[in-house]
């Protein structure tokens, strides 16, 4: 899904931007262009980045139950 219209920038390449080390809202922009030019994306971009930490913390967290069980 594209969220960001001015730039064409997707859901998935936002998220992958996360994963690869974004942490912030500046990071996205400069690692995918989304949120660049108008910023009516901007909130959305800030709750994919969330829920893609939380879903990065959960996976982590998993690693290591399993590795300590
Ligand atoms: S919709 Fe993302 S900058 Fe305009």
């Amino acid at each position: 899904m594209i969220i960001c219209q001015c730039n064409g920038v997707s859901d998935r390449a936002i998220r992958k931007a996360v994963r690869d080390g974004a942490g912030n809202r500046n990071d996205v922009v400069r690692a995918c262009t989304a949120g660049m030019a108008c910023g009516g994306c901007v909130p959305a971009i800030e709750e994919i980045i969330d829920a893609e930490q939380e879903r990065i913390a959960r996976s982590s967290l998993t690693v290591l139950e399993l590795a300590t069980s």
